[in-house]
């Protein structure tokens, strides 16, 4: 890629940034990290308690791209047709129409997805690893790009169904906003809503970027940045240690390995780098891969922190000093 066309791409990521910031008050490295699984055509699961801006930030990052965007509130009376489509009869024209669901979408957003019973998620978690449905035995091709922003409330809270481990592997990254950080932050969001007179500020907002720049950002994240193979290794060796963690009954499958890649590149794309730092997979390590380890029973009942164990590895496993940028 040349210098210019990098340039370019961060200057579009930061206008992104940006616009998210003028609505949702907190850590601009969290937006960032949103934005890298985006870019990287990922899936992204926000996990917090109610009333921290998970929906507020789905939604403005979805109205920031120009892309159709459809969102599902999730219910436990939800079914799969209602989300992936059906075929009706159409007596007049002696045919069944399909009625597509909102999934034919580029950006889907579903909110509380641990409210809907197993067997609606796993027709959503089917459609964010195939990219396709099947609605009464034919199969249709989800658009370009198209990506799962989901969000949940944490387990413990009633009425929801936990999204089993192997679905929740195929998500990118799982994100948590976490509470105001400080007493600045906390009056900002006051001060704000006083501002915008309404409850749902997404609603005016227009898109920074089309879909046809957002979709080259993304062939760009795929195809300009490089990765030394000293970097792959050092993605490896942290996804190893995870098998090896004395804590984990089940440690990160390959997929872990591969957010790692993904998100890394678009991260050095919006920091004008075509090229992964050490750095960029230790600032990622965390949030890619903390939701696949499975924790051994004892470890479970002792509420240990996933969290913590991917920070402990990041620290024992050594990160390479000579690596090349091309
Ligand atoms: N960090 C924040 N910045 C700006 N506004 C915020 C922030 N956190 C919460 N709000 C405001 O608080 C309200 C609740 O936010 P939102 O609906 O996004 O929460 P949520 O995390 O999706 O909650 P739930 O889990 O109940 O769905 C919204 O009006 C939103 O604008
Ligand atoms: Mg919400």
């Amino acid at each position: 890629m040349t210098e210019m066309n990098l340039e370019k791409a961060r200057a579009a990521c930061d206008t992104i940034v940006r616009q998210i910031r003028s609505l949702y008050v907190g850590d601009e490295l969290l937006i960032r990290k949103l934005l890298a699984a985006t870019l990287a055509n990922g899936h992204v699961l926000f996990e917090d308690n109610p009333g921290l801006g998970k929906t507020l930030l789905a939604k403005t990052l979805a109205f920031s791209i120009d892309c159709k965007f459809s969102r599902v509130q999730c219910t436990p009376d939800l079914l799969p047709a209602d989300i992936i489509g059906t075929k009706i009869w159409r007596p007049k024209d002696g045919s069944f129409q399909l009625l597509r669901g909102p999934v034919f979408t580029n950006i889907l957003l579903v909110d509380e997805i641990n409210r809907s019973p197993p067997k609606t998620q796993s027709a959503v978690l089917e459609v964010m690893e195939e990219r396709q449905v099947t609605i009464e035995g034919e199969t249709y091709r989800c658009e370009a790009p198209f990506f799962v922003l989901a969000t949940q409330n944490p387990i413990e809270y009633e009425g929801t169904y936990p999204l089993p481990e192997a679905q929740i592997d195929r998500f990118m990254l799982k994100l948590s906003t976490g509470y105001p950080r400080s007493l600045g932050e906390e009056r900002l969001i006051v001060k704000r809503r006083i501002e915008w007179k309404k409850d749902d500020p997404t609603r005016d907002l227009k898109p920074v970027i089309s879909a046809d720049k957002f979709s080259a950002l993304q062939t760009a994240v795929e195809n300009g940045i490089y990765i030394d193979d000293v970097v792959i290794k050092y993605i490896s060796e942290i996804v190893r240690s995870t098998r090896e963690h004395p804590q984990v009954e089940v440690g990160s499958s390959p997929r872990g390995s591969l957010a790692l890649l993904k998100a890394s590149r678009a991260l050095a794309l919006m920091e004008e780098r075509d090229f992964v730092t050490p750095d960029d997979i230790k600032t990622l390590a965390v949030d890619a891969l903390a939701h696949r380890l499975i924790l051994k029973v004892e470890d479970v009942m002792r509420q240990v922190d996933e969290r913590k164990i991917i920070e402990k590895i990041l620290e024992d496993v050594e990160v390479p000093k000579d690596y090349r940028q091309r």
